[in-house]
């Protein structure tokens, strides 16, 4: 385990997770995520995941872990791969537990009504985003669509490319690999 303890206030990790990802963009100017592209990207990585047991009814489950925020108070994290046109790379998917005050039994018992998201990291074809790794990012609800920011832009491509203070992108960089719980995969 490599976990840094984060020294943010509540406030500011609702923030950097969920409120306020809007990239400040120009008109005509392509958001970094949640366009048609990311997805339609989004529900093939979806589609891969229930196919391999990883999503959906009758996903695969571990033993839950209590969580740090922003993700949940209970998680588990899976470290796999999977294909994508043709592009194979590595996965890995957190299931964020809740609501607060949520028990690991609990959430092990019954881990369907404890699911509040599922949040994903694949590692893409090179040049999709090689300043951050390459890593594609997205968070769905447990029926697989995709969660949205208050702006209404579902979260999943380079979230939130450009912004250094708020999204996935910019939390995770605290890593030069841009995770916190493992170093096996580069
Ligand atoms: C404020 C910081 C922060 C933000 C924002 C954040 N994460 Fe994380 N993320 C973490 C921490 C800390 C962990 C390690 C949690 C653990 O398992 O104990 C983590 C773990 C993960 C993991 C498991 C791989 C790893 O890094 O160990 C995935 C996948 C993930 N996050 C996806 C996302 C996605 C997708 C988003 C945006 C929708 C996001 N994260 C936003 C802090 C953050």
């Amino acid at each position: 385990m490599k976990l840094k303890t984060f020294g943010m206030t509540a406030t500011g990790i609702a923030l950097a997770l969920g409120v306020g990802l809007t990239a400040t963009l120009s008109v005509g100017q392509m958001a970094p995520f949640g366009n048609e592209e990311d997805t339609s990207y989004a529900a093939s990585l979806w589609t891969a995941m229930v196919d391999a047991n990883m999503a959906g009814d009758g996903a695969i489950r571990t033993l839950p872990y209590k969580g740090i925020e922003p993700h949940g108070f209970v998680l588990e994290t899976f470290y796999t791969k999977a294909t994508i046109d043709g592009h194979t790379g590595d996965l890995v998917i957190k299931r964020n537990y809740g609501p607060e005050g949520v028990s690991v039994e609990q959430a092990q018992e019954n881990g369907v009504e404890h699911l509040a998201a599922i949040t994903v990291m694949f590692k893409r074809e090179d040049g999709y985003d090689a300043e951050n790794k390459n890593w594609f990012w997205a968070k769905y609800l447990p029926d697989g669509s995709l969660d949205k920011n208050p702006a209404g832009m579902q979260l999943a491509g380079r979230v939130v490319k450009g912004n250094d203070t708020a999204g996935c992108i910019a939390c995770h960089a605290a890593e030069d690999d841009y995770l916190f719980t493992t170093n096996a995969i580069k």
